[in-house]
């Protein structure tokens, strides 16, 4: 079958399609039907299925015969350390865990948070929560105590398990004090903590609050899976909206195990038993999803990559791991192979490895500029593969569906709709546009199973956020357009959400913790063109009239700041001090027309501008950081 004989088997027969593709997975209920859209535009899958994820993604390999075979391969190159972990023994360790967790009253329902780095661990974590029905949600190591607090409130988790230290190329993360700064600064506060000891640096724990990993698991009964409903959560995650207030992506536990285990094959093009490696992090999307639970599902090896693309020791890192682990399908984000070019950018160090093996790369996260996709196609000669999806959505929106069929690719473009999706670029008022030219990118309702369900304790917030502006659709949030051949192009975000690294970004939140500052009267943050990192946050901040302090004590105080509350992970370095930020008429300050000039592209006077003299203002004060040619 072709791309699109596939396609319209899906738009044809929706329900048919995902009950067919339901069939992969092993339920305790099968379910009645796919979509349960009685509460729409709230809508459902598989909710009266009986299923558990754990099961699914462990026992089952174990039940057949797939027990001795590696389930995650642990490479660290910044420890010194490999190590491979069995299904059968993944299962004996999550059983375990499970069962400790249990035994400290973690049940079906309750929320468990989890701070960890990239070990085995971590994922041992997450599947255990899963065995019990437990939601948990995993937060990113890089974020400060701070951003934690407002998960532990928004989340109210019963536990919360962590590690003593997570290993950043030049320093330590002390995990430990974040944790529990964060939980003194929540209001509410677990019932207890468990706490992973790493040899690099021992925690103290708390005594009554804190356990050891290994400890609190000493004479348990390992758990049982225990199935749940198909709509139950499996984990929530938080990611940026526009405001400092994170949303808690609700994941639902049919939809995600259906989703993802279809897409292991159709667009990744792997079977059970090869070496599936995302090199993300657990706490993000790309990390639950094609890190845990989708190789996992699906039988494959996945790898646990504690490292970075460049100077853990090389850039050579990605081509040994891929050797060395025989990896067949290989998924980054283009800022890491930005980084690899920079340094490497003849490909010396990829003449070094043999990467017969490789089948395939696919990148996403952000934009995938042309430069970066020509340099990988050249020095790889494998497919590369751009696709697009978010956080909400789980997996692909749009891809190459290499599994079904390798399409031509089109260099800037993600390729075409994934079935489950019905892509659509519209104006502001909510008609489709036609081919090539830009709109706001929407997806008809409803989502495929595997996207949010709804965000977590904000379900006014989930119907504001995506579905109120253009009724009937999913708003994404992206701008864009589809070319004549229904191939999507993602060009821009159309709220205040930047992507820094591959890391998604808040514009808000940044400007929340500068408005805090004393001395900051009024403050804007944009997201400047970079060229390793795509974009970069920068601040204009006006002072408070007669503070005459230093502007560098200022702008150093503002970047340590936005450190301390958001995390490094914000990669927040630079502020200018300005007398008046560029305004419409009515108050809204004009940040893509400051993105423009920092980018030094093209752009029309705003007709609602208050005083256009202020934007040559703003002009000198970029010229003083290099731009519009810096990044
Ligand atoms: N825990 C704690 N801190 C972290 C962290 C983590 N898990 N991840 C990153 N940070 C810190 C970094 O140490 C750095 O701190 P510093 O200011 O003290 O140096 C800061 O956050 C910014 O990190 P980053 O944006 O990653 O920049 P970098 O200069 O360290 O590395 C790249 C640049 C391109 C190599 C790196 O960003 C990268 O590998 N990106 C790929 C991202 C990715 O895979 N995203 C997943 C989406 S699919
Ligand atoms: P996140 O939720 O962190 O995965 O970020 C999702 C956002 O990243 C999307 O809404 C896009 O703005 C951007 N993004 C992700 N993948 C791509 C891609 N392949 N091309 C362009 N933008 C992308």
């Amino acid at each position: 079958m072709t791309y699109a004989d596939v396609y319209e088997s899906w738009k044809s027969d929706p329900n048919g399609f995902w009950m067919k593709a339901a069939e992969g997975i092993d339920w305790d209920r099968r379910p009645s039907k796919a979509l349960f859209d009685e509460n729409a535009p709230l809508y459902e899958w598989f909710s009266d299925g009986m299923v558990n994820t754990c099961y699914n993604a462990v026992d089952r390999h174990v039940e057949n015969g797939r027990g001795e075979q590696t389930a995650i391969i642990y490479d660290s190159p910044i420890t010194h350390t490999k190590r491979e972990i069995s299904y059968v023994e993944l299962r004996n360790r999550v059983a375990n865990l499970a069962g400790a967790l249990r035994a400290k009253g973690i049940e079906k329902g309750d929320r468990v948070i989890i701070y960890m780095p990239m070990i085995p661990e971590a994922l041992e974590a997450m599947l255990a929560c899963s065995r019990l029905g437990a939601i948990h949600s995993v937060v990113f190591g890089g974020f400060a105590a701070n951003e934690l607090a407002v998960r532990i409130d928004d989340a109210k988790p019963k536990a919360i398990i962590a590690a003593s230290c997570g290993l950043e190329p030049n320093r330590v993360v002390h995990y430990k004090p974040l944790l529990d700064g964060a939980i003194e600064l929540a209001k509410h506060k677990p019932d207890f903590c468990v706490i992973f000891q790493r040899e690099q640096e021992v925690a103290d724990l708390i005594p009554g609050r804190d356990y050891n990993w290994h400890g609190f698991q000493y004479g348990v009964e390992p758990a049982e899976c225990v199935p749940v409903e198909g709509n139950h959560p499996a984990y929530i995650l938080y990611t940026s909206g526009t405001t400092g207030q994170p949303k808690g992506v609700i994941r639902s536990t049919g939809g995600q195990l259906v989703a993802l285990n279809w897409t292991m094959k159709n667009v990744y093009d792997v079977n059970p038993g090869d070496v599936f490696w995302a090199a993300s992090d657990v706490g993000w999307v790309v990390g639950h999803s094609y890190i845990t639970y989708g190789p996992l599902v699906h039988g494959n090896t996945t790898i646990v990559f504690e490292g970075k693309p460049v100077g853990t020791p090389d850039p050579g890192t990605f081509w040994r791991i891929i050797q060395e682990h025989k990896v067949k399908t290989f998924f980054t984000a283009p800022t890491a192979f930005r980084a690899v070019k920079r340094e490497d950018p003849t490909g010396e160090y990829i003449k070094k490895y043999d990467l017969s093996g490789l089948r395939a790369v696919f990148l996403a996260g952000e934009r995938a500029d042309p430069d970066t996709i020509v340099w990988a196609q050249q020095q790889l000669g494998v497919p590369i593969v751009d696709h697009w999806w978010q956080t909400e959505t789980g997996w692909g929106i749009a891809a190459n569906p290499l599994g079904i069929e390798e399409l031509p690719v089109k260099v800037g473009s993600p390729s075409v709709p994934l079935p489950g999706y019905d892509v659509q670029i519209l104006d502001e008022g909510g008609h489709p546009m036609p081919a090539g030219e830009m709109g706001a990118i929407a997806i008809k309702l409803p989502l495929p199973p595997g996207t949010l369900q709804n965000l977590w304790n904000a379900e006014a917030r989930y119907k504001k956020s995506y579905l109120e502006h253009f009724p009937g659709y999913y708003e994404t949030g992206d701008a864009g357009y589809k070319d004549e051949d229904g191939y999507v192009y993602i060009m821009a975000r159309t709220d205040d959400v930047i992507n820094v690294a591959g890391h998604r970004l808040s514009t808000g939140a940044m400007e929340e913790v500068l408005a805090s500052h004393p001395d900051v009267a009024e403050c804007a943050v944009i997201g400047v063109a970079d060229k390793l990192k795509g974009q970069s946050p920068l601040g204009f901040v006006c002072l408070n009239a007669g503070v005459d302090r230093s502007h560098a004590d200022v702008t150093k105080e503002c970047a340590a700041l936005v450190r301390e509350k958001i995390g490094p992970v914000a990669a927040y370095k630079m502020t200018l001090v300005v007398d008046r930020l560029p305004k419409t008429r009515s108050g809204k300050i004009l940040r893509g027309t400051m993105v423009n000039i920092a980018d030094g592209t093209e752009y029309k006077m705003p007709a609602t501008i208050d005083d256009p003299a202020i934007l040559d203002e703003i002009a000198d004060a970029l010229k003083t950081l290099g731009y519009p040619n810096a990044g």
